[in-house]
């Protein structure tokens, strides 16, 4: 039986340089608090138990991730790495190895932590360390002539010399349960912050003859943190480039890899073309040969294989089915789904309606709680009125109908199969299957009548 690792995020930081009244750990990153990309990732290591520290916000942290798997400490007040990690104590199993890690270094990768676990043995120190060419601000590895780890010196406490290493903690570290008890019972305060530091176990180790080890992540990024809205930013950026290089990686043609951002997941077919500037949220999926033009938000949405999205279109959680065509200029809402072969035009808006196979509304429109058969052709500036002020209503168009432009159906109303109604009429009753219906006031010419014109002064 391999010994339980338990992992303890400290999340109790107050975030001072965000200048936010929201804790740091929960500004996002690609659409998702920076504790839920560290949550994920803990996840896939699959630890007996996962602790969180909190404390900068107070319950705030706790109620963003009610549905988080893990145990939730308070550190009352921040008096240090070493303090938060005395705060779970009474949660961490005696037996096998504690991993720490921080709320706010959002982007690293499983593989990291598995190799880093995968040195770990319960009975040494694994320490994640980084090369930096510019170390200022973090703690540094501190190496005997040998070249072994001997402690680890927080910059501000850290002499000239010890400034010019270059070998920095990035704070993730595996620990031996059973020395932290009284490892972290007997860290004193006595540094430039006033703070009880968990790096000053590392030279305890050392002392006691236990084995210290360092490794480095796969690649540096991974354990850049966040501390300001700078290098949050620039962790977006980093996270974004990433997952540009995988789709692309699998086969989808951006066409320019800088300029598309993911903020939650975006599953492609074969031969997907996304445009610049396109924004992805929630779960998108997009089927074989789809395109989406310059400038589209998708979120939450399906669109089948080969339909062609053109730019500046927005769909909330919709369904297009294939080989359709929307936009420019479409906006596609919520409880919208569109069969085979459909087209959509610019500023059309649709709003939990279904279009029926081959359907055309080409032209401004807002066709809202409707249900629109095949064949259907909706002229331009066609309006589902849904709303009487207090409930909504649903319209019903039959296969084939032909709505002229500039046609008000003011719901509840039904359309049949096959029915024309006149350009410009105002539908308030049934139109029959199979006829021309309109309302539509009669056209006059004014015999006699003259234009205005100016008088002489
Ligand atoms: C810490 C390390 C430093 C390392 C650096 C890497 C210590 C003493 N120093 O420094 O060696 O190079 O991280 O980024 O550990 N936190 C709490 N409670 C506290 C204090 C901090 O939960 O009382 C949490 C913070 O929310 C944060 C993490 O611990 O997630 C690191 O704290 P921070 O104050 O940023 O540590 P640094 O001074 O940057
Ligand atoms: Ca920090």
């Amino acid at each position: 039986m391999t010994a339980p690792i338990t992992v303890v995020i400290l999340a109790a930081g107050k975030g001072t340089r965000m200048y936010s009244d929201r804790p740091k750990v929960l500004h996002d990153l690609a659409g998702k608090p920076l504790l839920r990309h560290v949550l994920h990732s803990v996840a896939a290591l699959g630890p007996a138990r996962t602790i969180v520290v909190y404390g900068h916000g107070g319950a705030a942290v706790p109620d963003a991730f009610r549905d988080a798997p893990v145990a939730w400490v308070a550190q009352e007040r921040q008096l240090g790495t070493g303090h938060a990690l005395m705060q779970a104590m009474p949660q961490i199993d005696p037996e096998g190895t504690t991993l720490v890690l921080y709320g706010d270094v959002p982007l690293i990768a499983v593989r990291t932590l598995q190799a880093l676990l995968d040195r770990a043995r319960g009975d040494n120190v694994v320490l994640l360390t980084v090369e930096l060419a510019e170390p200022a601000g973090y703690g540094r590895i501190v190496r005997t002539a040998g070249g072994a780890v001997s402690r680890i010196v927080e910059h501000k406490d850290a002499s000239e010399a010890e400034r010019a290493i270059r070998e920095v903690n990035t704070g993730i570290m595996a620990l031996p349960s059973r020395h932290l008890g009284r490892w972290l019972g007997a860290l004193g305060n006595e540094n430039v912050q006033g703070e009880y530091y968990l790096t000053d176990l590392i030279g305890m180790a050392v002392e006691e003859g236990v084995e210290v080890v360092a490794c480095h992540p796969a690649h540096p990024r991974e354990v850049l943190g966040v501390n300001n809205k700078v290098q949050l930013a620039e962790l977006e950026r980093q996270y974004q480039q990433q997952y540009a290089h995988r789709l692309m990686e699998r086969g989808v043609t951006l066409m320019d890899p800088a300029r598309i951002d993911v903020r939650g997941e975006l599953i492609c077919g074969k031969d997907v073309v996304i445009d610049v500037n396109c924004v992805f949220e929630g779960a998108v999926h997009l089927g074989d040969h789809v395109s989406v033009g310059a400038h589209c938000v998708l979120r939450n949405s399906a669109v089948a294989e080969g339909t062609r999205i053109e730019p500046f279109s927005v769909l909330d959680q919709a369904q297009a089915g294939p080989r359709g065509r929307i936009g420019p200029f479409s906006r596609i809402r919520p409880g919208t789904v569109l069969e085979a072969e459909v087209h959509v035009g610019n500023f059309v808006e649709l709003k939990n309606s279904r279009v029926d196979r081959g359907s055309k509304i080409n032209h401004l429109s807002y066709v809202g709680d409707a249900t629109v058969g095949k064949h259907v052709n909706i002229g331009a500036g066609t309006i589902t009125c849904n709303y009487d002020g207090a409930n909504k209503h649903r319209t019903v168009i039959g296969d084939d109908a032909f709505i002229g432009s500039d046609t008000q159906l003011v719901a509840p109303v039904a359309v049949g199969e096959g029915a024309t109604i006149g350009a410009g009429s105002t539908i308030t009753q049934d139109a029959p299957p199979g006829r021309l219906t309109l309302s539509r006031s009669k056209q006059v010419t004014v015999e006699g009548w003259k234009r205005p014109s100016k008088k002489a002064k």
